[in-house]
C-alpha cells in the first residue's frame, strides 16, 4: 500500500453510509488514516452536501483523496466533480479504480453501496491507493480537463 501523507477523506449519504463504515474497517486494518466527513448514520441525508466538505479538504491540501459512497455513487461523483480541482471517477471495477488513478490522476473515488458489496468496495480502495499517476502524455490530457474547468469559471 502506497503511503499517503496525509489522512484519506472519507464521506457517504445514506445509501452509502454502511459501505463507507466497512471501508473505514479496512482502512483502520491498513493502518491508512482518514477524515470521516459524514454522514454519521443511516438517516436520509443529501449526497451533494456529504461531498462538498471532502472535496474541499482535498482540494485545500487538508487530505489526499477522497473516497466517497452514495447509493450508486453516481450522484456524489457528480456533486464531486463540480468542486474545482476534483477529478473523481465512479468505479464498481478495479481495473477502472486503477487506471483512474494511473491515467486520470482521479483525487476522488466513488461507488455505490447499493452495487457493491464490502469485499468489492474494499478491493476498488485497494486498486485506487495503490496506483499512481502515470504522468507524460496523460499530463497533457488532466491538464485539459482543467483548461476547460477555468474556461467555464470564467464564463
Ligand atoms: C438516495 O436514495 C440515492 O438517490 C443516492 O444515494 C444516490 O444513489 C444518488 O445518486
Amino acid at each position: 500500500m502506497i503511503q499517503l501523507e496525509k489522512p484519506v477523506a472519507i464521506a457517504a449519504d445514506h445509501g452509502g453510509f454502511a459501505l463507507k463504515e466497512a471501508v473505514k474497517e479496512h482502512l483502520d486494518q491498513l493502518g491508512v488514516t482518514y477524515h470521516d466527513f459524514g454522514t454519521l448514520d443511516g438517516a436520509s441525508c443529501d449526497y451533494p452536501q456529504m461531498a462538498l466538505p471532502a472535496c474541499n479538504a482535498v482540494v485545500n491540501g487538508e487530505c489526499s483523496v477522497a473516497l466517497l459512497f452514495c447509493g450508486t455513487g453516481v450522484g456524489i461523483s457528480m456533486a464531486a466533480n463540480k468542486v474545482r480541482g476534483i477529478r473523481a471517477c465512479c468505479c464498481s471495477d478495479t481495473f477502472s479504480a486503477e487506471f483512474t488513478r494511473r491515467h486520470n490522476n482521479a483525487n476522488a473515488l466513488c461507488m455505490g453501496g447499493r452495487v457493491v458489496g464490502a469485499g468489492l468496495g474494499c478491493a476498488l480502495v485497494d486498486a485506487f491507493l495503490n496506483a499512481e499517476f502515470e504522468g507524460e502524455r496523460h499530463q497533457r490530457r488532466v491538464d485539459m480537463l482543467k483548461e476547460i474547468e477555468d474556461a467555464q469559471a470564467s464564463l
